[in-house]
């Protein structure tokens, strides 16, 4: 099976091509020969490539940014998703397409179900809705949209990254608390994907990250207790909570973003696996470039 990875640099695109089954071809790419807003690209690509299927992996995922650079958030995750969904639609593909728990406005107190009404509250968040409903529409029948959340991985910058860098170099960093979700490693979602690959009747919206649920607080101390277990920090700064109203950034975040996954668990038979395993894993993987 000959799978197209758009984003392939990307958190996700990375772990997709580090984690690849027997039996499946990846082809990578991204924005520097494949802007997915680009028809032409897209078109061109896609018909050289003939994939069996898409996974688009590829977004505008600057939270912050997206506030004040709507156009270009705009591009990538509404734009992009509606013309490989189009262009895949046309040559046979299947297209599996990767949104976000920020499509929901955080009010809910239980985990939400992938029927449960979406409100963005931010830019990033509402570009990606649209995303997600230009690929239902184009697609219907075949498409798949899978949400998912608060994603680290052992490539590039990501909250696991920084606050490593940041434990290292300070007496005490300051995190909030009052934000709830489910720390999730990229190869976790990487594997539910090539789960999916095995089901090609499959489509609709669904949710995967590792199991349970914690603050970003939480998921400091987790990292440095972790880490310093596993030998990789020496000098661990104290962890301070504090409430979002004291962390100052432009854009909205939902307070409580924790998806329930159990219809993925279902139909692909699978096991979500515990946050604070994976989360372990992955640093002992190693390789943190
Ligand atoms: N990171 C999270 O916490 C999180 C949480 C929930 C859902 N998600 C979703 O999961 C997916 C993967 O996230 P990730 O963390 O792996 O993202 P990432 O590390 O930011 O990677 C995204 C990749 O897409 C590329 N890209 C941006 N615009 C593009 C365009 N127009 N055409 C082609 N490529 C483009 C980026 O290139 P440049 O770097 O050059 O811009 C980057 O290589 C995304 O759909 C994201 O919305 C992420």
């Amino acid at each position: 099976m000959k799978v197209l990875v758009t984003g392939a640099h990307g958190q996700l695109g990375r772990s997709l091509q580090a984690n690849v089954p027997a039996g499946i071809t990846i082809v990578g790419v991204d924005l520097e020969d494949f802007d997915i807003a680009d028809e032409h690209q897209v078109r061109d690509r896609l018909q050289l490539e003939q994939p069996d299927v898409v996974v688009n992996t590829a977004a505008w995922t600057a939270v912050d940014l997206a506030e004040s650079n709507e156009a270009d958030a705009v591009k990538a995750n509404v734009d992009g998703p509606r013309i490989l969904a189009e262009v895949s639609q046309e040559l046979g593909a299947r297209l599996i397409h990767i949104s976000t728990d920020f499509v929901f406005d955080g009010r809910s107190d239980s985990p939400y179900s992938p029927t449960a009404i979406a409100n963005p509250q931010s830019v990033y968040g509402r570009t990606k809705y649209d995303g997600e409903q230009a690929v239902l529409a184009a697609m219907p029948n075949s498409a798949v949209v899978l949400r998912t959340a608060w994603l680290y991985s052992e490539y590039g910058g990501n909250f696991v990254s920084t606050m490593l860098r940041l434990m290292s170099e300070r007496d005490e960093i300051s995190v909030v608390d009052d934000q709830i979700g489910t720390p999730t490693w990229a190869r976790s979602v990487a594997n539910a994907i090539f789960s999916f690959l095995d089901q090609p009747e499959v489509a609709g919206i669904f949710h995967w990250t590792d199991s349970g649920q914690a603050s970003w607080y939480d998921f400091a101390t987790a990292i440095k207790e972790e880490a310093s277990d596993l030998g990789i920090l020496d000098n661990a700064a104290e962890i301070r909570p504090i409430p979002s109203k004291d962390y100052k950034v432009a854009a909205t975040r939902p307070a409580f973003s924790v998806l329930d996954c159990s219809a993925t668990e279902d139909v692909l038979n699978i096991s979500a696996t515990p946050w604070r395993k994976s989360l372990r894993m992955m640093l002992k993987a190693g390789d943190r470039s």
